[in-house]
């Protein structure tokens, strides 16, 4: 070898070597980071005594919020304005957005024949008990239901926790919670489950902070929080969407206190898993039955995708207020803007229907309902701001993909939600996933659209945590 030869295979070995070492250190798992469990969220502020603020402010009281007559009539007269909607072009339905055409429609079943029945609906949304209590500050909403002892013979009783996410809302889940509930009063079911839904802070009923740098790792301190002041030490989480991020961040950050984390948008945005996802895609067959090939691949097709449907998510992570202003007080503006994401992510092909296929996958009333939760509480921008504060560089600094989670994990994956991740990249940061199954209907809103399915899902998820781990019924 000539001396310069030598030299150049020197460079490279250094320089492979410490490529070798930067490149493994942005692969290693890392150690949970330690959050503020009482950090303070509130307007007012910060109590000096914490302790004297909490014996103060942890009582939970019922909510049944009932809105006057002029808030209906108000909306009423707003949705009876002549609209100034630029008509759709020839021949689209939905690739440009919510169509105008279709918009009008669904307007005028709204005001005429969805609010005149709007009592009937508050019978509907209230049936359940609602319960506000103080958390670091801030007035949180949430459901709970509590199996009585009656029915709790011979029945396997747990918890369980159920996140929502964005356009979402706590009414995504009623007929899964009748099916984890109700059915205690079903002598053949052996499951029966207390109920959880907490409505995410700024969103809904739950008060949103004035502070900057709520996001999701800090939404599930205060969520977990809400589990322990309500008695759940150990819990089972079911979530979506943010609901499964924050689930996810509850399972890393808190596994003693999560029985099994279920998830129906499961994913693993670790550099490793990345990188994994771009090197399965050229041998696919390798990492999952072709069955079930087309969830993942072609990569290009959910890449063009995703480019094609996320507008929405970086104007909300940088500009939330912006268009939030465009979208508080414009009811019709509103149900576009959240009804749109109802529509495509059921089903991308319902982008090419007139009326976005929204009633094949629901009644109008249950989406309604969702519209009127954001419009009446007035929670959009609010609602908005969690993409920003996910995507802060404070949030991103927690790197909580990288923390390994130990917990029991599953993974629903629904055909039409709008990206999926193999088994070979959760497995580096779920620990113990020992359930995947996939669902060749359905799309990202499970909970609304097939809650059967979820429901089946689920339970035979909590039954291999059993099989599995030593865990204990209430
Ligand atoms: C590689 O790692 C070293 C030591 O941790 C660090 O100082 C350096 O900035 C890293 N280089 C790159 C390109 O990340
Ligand atoms: C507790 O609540 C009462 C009544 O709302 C209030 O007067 C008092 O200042 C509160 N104490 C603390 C420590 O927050
Ligand atoms: C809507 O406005 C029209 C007049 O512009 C009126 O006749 C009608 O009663 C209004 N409908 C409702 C539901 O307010
Ligand atoms: C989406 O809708 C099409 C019909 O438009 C249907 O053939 C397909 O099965 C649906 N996909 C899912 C995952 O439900």
């Amino acid at each position: 070898m000539s001396p310069i030869t030598r030299i150049l295979v020197l460079v490279l070995a250094i320089g492979g070597g410490m490529l070798y070492r930067n490149v493994s250190q942005l692969w290693a798992d890392l150690p949970p980071p330690k959050l503020n469990e009482q950090e303070w969220w509130g307007d007012e502020a910060e109590p000096a005594d914490y302790a004297a603020y909490l014996a103060n402010s942890s009582e939970v009281v019922g909510n049944r919020l009932s809105y006057p007559d002029v808030r209906i009539e108000e909306l009423t007269i707003l949705l009876n304005q002549t609209l100034r909607l630029t008509p759709p072009l020839e021949g689209v339905a939905f690739e440009y957005g919510f169509n105008s055409d279709y918009l009008k429609k669904l307007v005028a079943y709204w005001r005429d024949n969805y609010l005149p029945r709007w009592r009937e609906r508050e019978v509907f949304l209230w049936q359940f008990n609602h319960f506000t209590t103080d958390i670091q500050g801030l007035r949180m909403h949430f459901l709970h239901l509590m199996v009585y002892n009656d029915n709790k013979v011979g029945k396997k009783h747990y918890p369980v926790l159920l996140l929502h996410g964005w356009p979402g809302s706590v009414r995504e889940f009623y007929n899964l919670i009748h099916l984890l509930y109700q059915t205690q009063l079903n002598k053949n079911n052996k499951y029966i489950f207390d109920v959880i839904v907490p409505s995410l802070p700024g969103y809904a009923w739950s008060q949103g902070t004035s502070r900057k740098g709520l996001g999701p790792a800090q939404v599930a301190v205060m969520i977990r929080n809400l589990m322990l002041r309500l008695g759940y030490k150990k819990f089972f989480i079911q979530g979506g969407d943010w609901g499964s991020v924050i689930g996810s961040n509850i399972a890393t950050l808190y596994p003693e206190n999560v029985l099994g984390y279920h998830s129906n948008m499961c994913n693993n945005f670790s550099p490793k898993s990345l990188v994994k996802g771009i090197f399965a895609s050229f041998i696919p067959n390798f990492f999952v039955s072709s069955e079930y090939a087309d969830f993942f691949f072609p990569k290009s097709r959910e890449l063009s995708y995703l480019l094609e449907e996320s507008g929405y998510f970086h104007l909300q992570a940088t500009k939330p207020d912006t268009i939030g202003s465009a979208l508080s007080g414009n009811p019709v503006g509103l149900a576009a803007y959240i009804l749109e994401k109802f529509s495509t992510w059921t089903n991308a092909s319902y982008r090419s229907l007139p009326d976005g296929g929204l009633k094949r996958s629901y009644k109008l009333d249950a989406l309604l309902d969702n519209v009127m939760i954001y419009y009446l509480t007035n929670s959009i921008t609010t609602s908005q701001r969690l993409y920003a504060e996910a995507y802060s560089s404070a949030q991103r600094d927690l790197r909580l993909e990288r923390v390994p989670t130990t917990v029991p994990t599953g993974c629903a994956r629904f055909k039409s939600d709008i990206m999926h991740f193999l088994d070979y990249q959760l497995q580096d940061k779920y620990k113990n996933l020992i359930h995947s199954s996939y669902h060749k209907q359905g799309g990202h809103f499970a909970a609304l659209e097939v809650p059967k399915v979820l429901h089946s899902d689920f339970i035979e998820f909590v039954q291999k945590v059993e099989r599995k781990f030593n865990i204990k019924p209430l």
